[in-house]
């Protein structure tokens, strides 16, 4: 493993301006393969087929999964469905009208991670459903926004948190955005609530995800017994959306922008 490079007392490892490179071929192709996946959505198909073409898609591509055998994971993707959190497992239940549903992808291209999820919907979408997407969204970029040098990963967390709480939804707190960058998981603890000017201080060359999970209802979770899925507890309408990001000089890149300007789902 390549260990170039400085980790700060946070145990956060700071990359080098020759990496941004392998992170945005690595963040293109997730986004690419999330701009594609769009017409396999649709009433009456599976998820487990939507995965087959995440599969597909990641070896035409020359690159490798980076979730097929993580912690015994077998699919290229998680396809959480209406209530579901995160973590869902694809499967042969067919998508009904109205569904919401999010999509991560995460890619491995010459050793560098791209970590990206978006929502999609089955047939129609209701308002109901429109405005939890469209909060979950705006959050993800508000966060986004708060990244620079000198700012904290609290700040972060807290642009997050204000804003969707203004709006009456809640921020899941069981789950949270990550370092990555050559592994797929590493610190910190990337938290999408908090307070200003707390946790670890940005430094240019950080490299992590920000991934808020929004729900209608309430914030608690519970992963069902097949060890991944996680739920609302109170059945509520769950969203999320994730990009992975580096900082530099200047504030932010994101990696895992669509190519085809289609990140939004409204947009496709
Ligand atoms: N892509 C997820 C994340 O955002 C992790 C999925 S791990 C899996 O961190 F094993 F469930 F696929
Ligand atoms: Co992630
Ligand atoms: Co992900």
């Amino acid at each position: 493993m390549d260990t170039r490079g400085r980790v700060t007392r946070d145990g956060i490892r700071i990359y080098e301006p020759g990496d941004f490179a392998g992170m945005h071929a690595a963040g293109k192709l997730a986004a690419t393969i999330l701009d594609d996946v769009a017409e396999h959505v649709f009433v009456g198909q599976t998820t487990a087929a939507i995965d087959d073409f995440i599969r597909f898609s990641v070896e035409e591509a020359g690159a490798t999964s980076a979730t097929i055998g993580y912690k015994g994971y077998q699919h290229a993707s998680c396809i959480s469905v209406n209530h579901v959190v995160c973590h869902g497992i694809p499967g042969e239940k067919k998508l009904k009208d109205g569904d919401i549903l999010n999509i991560d992808v995460t890619v491995i291209v010459d050793g560098w991670f791209g970590d990206t999820s978006r929502m999609y919907v089955a047939g129609k979408l209701s308002r109901k459903s429109e405005r939890l997407v469209q909060v979950t969204h705006d959050a993800l970029m508000r966060g986004i926004e708060a990244v620079r040098p000198g700012n904290t990963f609290g700040d972060i967390g807290h642009a997050i948190q204000s804003f969707v709480e203004a709006q009456r939804m809640s921020v899941v707190r069981d789950f949270c955005g990550h370092g990555l960058g050559q592994v797929f998981h590493a610190p910190p603890n990337v938290l999408h609530y908090g307070r200003a000017g707390t946790g670890p201080v940005l430094e240019e060359g950080m490299f992590f995800t920000i991934e808020p999970m929004v729900n209608l209802g309430r914030p608690e979770t519970k992963v069902l017994s097949d060890e991944w899925t996680a739920v609302t507890r109170d059945k509520s309408l769950s969203a999320q959306f994730e990009h992975s990001v580096g900082v530099t000089a200047e504030g932010v890149e994101i990696f895992t922008l669509s190519p085809a300007g289609r990140f939004h789902p409204t947009y496709g």
